[in-house]
């Protein structure tokens, strides 16, 4: 049984691939190793899913914008399975340039869904967003509240979910959302909160708060991430749903930055710069769906998170500071 992960050199598509090839499973990427951030951090992915998968590992270069290319591997490599982790991500990229997240986030996942279709894949689990909420009416969010995203990235989540709704009520293909909430772990993005604060405190520096640092985030350990896809290998429940996939509680960034300033040990103190007019003020989710439906229990806190990033930080320094301040 084939497993695709599509952005698998990113950050979460390479987590789930490793945790798939410890599973025994055969899983075949496709990524074209976008430069949106040092693209050595991906390569360097690539080669630890390697490492663990040998031969049942298959890395395509190649962009899911790509429509004959897609149609052909989920039909040639008899892909049971799709986790779709590719995307354009990033809310202030896509108010910048709002026409790349609409051509990979929507254009992209439309091809993938035919794709799926037409090979008759088992499940097709589609990387949502906590921007689908957009303008908050009350705190957490559970799946009710409406949606209404405030950036074109936002926007082109919502779009993906629907599609993939209405890919399991009209063309029978089954389909599963999960709306991450601010993911952080080994190997992750450059230029988010977690990984500038680390990386300044580390070099002496005091990390820099965005606004008066009370604004609110569910920051969600990636190996949560991962348990919550793992869970719809074994289940058939949920099929057309989209549920939240956060984190054990939320906190703010201030008192972020303050954990990783004691988690290193840094002598700083905080520093404030003018706010990001795109960023969600807060974010917090209601898993209750998640924990029905699919088994969801979050277990790492933001605490412990926040420990195993920084040991992870100071162990692969060498490699990853270079290329996240390159990023
Ligand atoms: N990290 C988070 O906090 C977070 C939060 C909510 C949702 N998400 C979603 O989770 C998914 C994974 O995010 P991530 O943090 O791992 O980001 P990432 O940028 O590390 O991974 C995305 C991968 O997609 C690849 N990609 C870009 N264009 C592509 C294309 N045309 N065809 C195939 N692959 C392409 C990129 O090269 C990259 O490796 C995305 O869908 C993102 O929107 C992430």
């Amino acid at each position: 049984m084939t497993v695709l992960v599509t952005g698998g050199a990113g950050f979460i598509g390479s987590h789930l691939a490793e945790a798939f090839l410890e599973d025994g499973r055969e899983v075949v990427v496709i990524d074209p190793l976008d430069p949106y951030y040092d693209t050595d951090i991906k390569r360097r992915n690539i080669d630890r899913c390697r490492s663990v998968g040998g031969d049942r590992y298959e890395f395509v270069d190649g962009s899911i914008t790509d429509e004959a290319l897609v149609r052909d591997l989920v039909s040639s490599r008899d892909v049971e399975y799709v986790f779709h982790q590719a995307a354009q991500a990033g809310v202030r990229t896509s108010v910048e340039n709002p026409k790349k997240p609409h051509e990979i986030n929507t254009t992209g996942l439309l091809n993938l869904l035919l794709a799926a279709e037409e090979a008759g894949v088992e499940r097709f689990v589609n990387a949502s967003s906590s921007s689908v909420y957009g303008e908050m009416e009350y705190l957490p969010y559970d799946e009710d509240h409406q949606n209404v995203p405030q950036s074109p990235y936002g926007v082109t989540k919502l779009t993906a979910e629907h599609y993939c709704r209405v890919w399991t009520d009209v063309y029978d293909v089954p389909t599963v959302s999960l709306r991450y909430f601010t993911v952080y772990g080994p190997r992750m993005r450059p230029n988010m909160a977690i990984t500038n604060f680390t990386s300044r405190c580390l070099n002496g520096e005091p990390p820099v708060i965005y606004g008066d640092g009370q604004q609110t985030r569910d920051f969600t350990y990636v190996d949560d991430i991962v348990e919550a896809n793992r869970s719809l290998l074994e289940t058939d429940a949920a099929d057309g749903e989209a549920m939240n996939v956060g984190s054990t509680g939320n906190i703010t960034i201030e008192e972020l930055a303050e954990h990783i300033v004691e988690e290193t040990g840094a002598d700083v103190d905080l520093e404030y710069a003018e706010a990001k007019e795109a960023d969600a003020r807060h974010t917090h989710a209601d898993v209750s769906k998640a924990t029905d439906l699919i088994g969801y229990e979050p277990t790492t806190t933001i605490r412990e998170g926040v420990s195993r990033f920084v040991d992870w930080y100071r162990e692969n320094r060498d490699w990853y500071e270079p290329l996240v301040l390159n990023s």
